[in-house]
């Protein structure tokens, strides 16, 4: 190795990614981080406490270690603030599922060489499929991933002070979006659009959550479902916008122009590049997925949004961070 070049670590690292995504994803399926959180610092305790082999639950501390997730101090382990916060069971914004989910999505990108090539998918798209029991198994996993996007945008929406507003969630999922905005505003009420089996989904998580009464679901596909006129104060478009291809988001825009009263917002929430593509990470290395995924889904530019929000009749359009995804709301 000369002195210009760079180690091959880094690379290395990124070829074996899949050894992050799966020590993550079996130690969330061990409960590993709960019971970090709750005292079990060494890989004996953890082994006792988890019901898995002191070797296996050294494998996963180092790997944990390694990839930055729990931190050591003189022979004892503990979570890292960002472990506590985001993979401890039972918290609200816990990404404990969506880790064991990920596990068994790997295998899907054996197939990526070859999408690249053809430029979309070389079996059935995932997201164009109508009620995909692939929704049942993400919905639920992907729900905490919506908390912090949602409070962002009560707060800029000023939610909680808006009365009895309605609002409309099309492609609702989990209706994790609904849950909160119905607990931050007792007055409103919010009607999600999605398949059946979701529907019932979010419906059975609401009543959980005691906001049920405020909440009711239309069943169908939301390409040709109709959304009314004038009827909502808010619309909802979550982790949508990036299974469309352009035209299908200008169509959906446009209806919820005509769906919104005067006045009214929109909000789309979505991973969103950078103008010229330079940025940020996350986006940009999802593009991937939708690929993979969809037919003409992509990570869009904050100029897409803007065009085709303009194209569909908004007239203010503004951009708010809630990482990794961006909100856009235009009136
Ligand atoms: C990625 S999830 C997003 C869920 C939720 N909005 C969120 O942000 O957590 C996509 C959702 O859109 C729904 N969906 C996808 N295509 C649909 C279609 N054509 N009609 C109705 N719902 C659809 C799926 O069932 C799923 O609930």
């Amino acid at each position: 190795m000369t002195d210009q070049q760079p180690a091959p670590d880094g690379v290395l690292r990124l070829i074996n990614g899949y050894w992050a995504t799966g020590v993550v994803g079996a130690a969330a399926a061990h409960s590993l981080f709960t019971h970090l959180e709750n005292g079990a610092d060494t890989a004996a305790k953890l082994a006792i406490r988890a019901d898995i082999a002191e070797r296996g639950a050294q494998t996963l501390l180092d790997g944990l270690l390694g990839v930055g997730l729990v931190e050591l101090d003189e022979g004892r382990y503990r979570n890292t603030p960002e472990a506590s916060a985001y993979l401890v069971d039972g918290k609200p914004t816990s990404l404990s599922s969506f880790a064991q989910l990920k596990l068994k999505h790997m295998g899907s990108l054996v197939a990526l060489p070859e999408v690249v090539g053809a430029g979309g998918p070389v079996t059935d798209p995932t997201t164009e499929v109508a009620r995909n029991p692939h929704w049942e198994e993400i919905v639920p996993a992907i729900a905490a991933q919506s908390v912090p996007a949602a409070t962002v945008a009560a707060e800029v929406l000023g939610l909680a002070d808006a009365g009895e507003i309605s609002i409309l969630d099309v492609g609702g999922g989990s209706g994790v979006y609904s849950a909160i905005w119905l607990e931050t505003n007792p007055a409103a009420r919010s009607t999600q659009l999605d398949w059946e089996p979701i529907n019932a989904i979010a419906r059975r998580l609401l009543a959980e959550r005691g906001v049920a009464d405020r909440f009711t679901t239309i069943d169908g596909d939301f390409h040709t479902t109709d959304f009314g006129i004038a009827k909502y104060d808010v619309a909802l478009y979550s982790h949508i916008a990036h299974q469309e291809g352009p035209e299908d988001n200008v169509a959906v825009f446009a209806r919820f122009r005509d769906a919104l009263k005067p006045g009214g917002a929109v909000v789309i929430c979505d991973y969103v590049v950078d103008d010229d593509r330079s940025g940020p990470a996350f986006p940009l290395i999802f593009a991937a997925e939708m690929l993979l995924k969809s037919k003409q889904g992509g990570t869009w530019r904050q100029s897409d949004y803007r065009d085709w929000l303009v194209k569909a009749g908004f007239k203010d359009v503004s951009f708010h961070s809630a990482p990794p995804a961006t909100l856009v709301i235009a009136r």
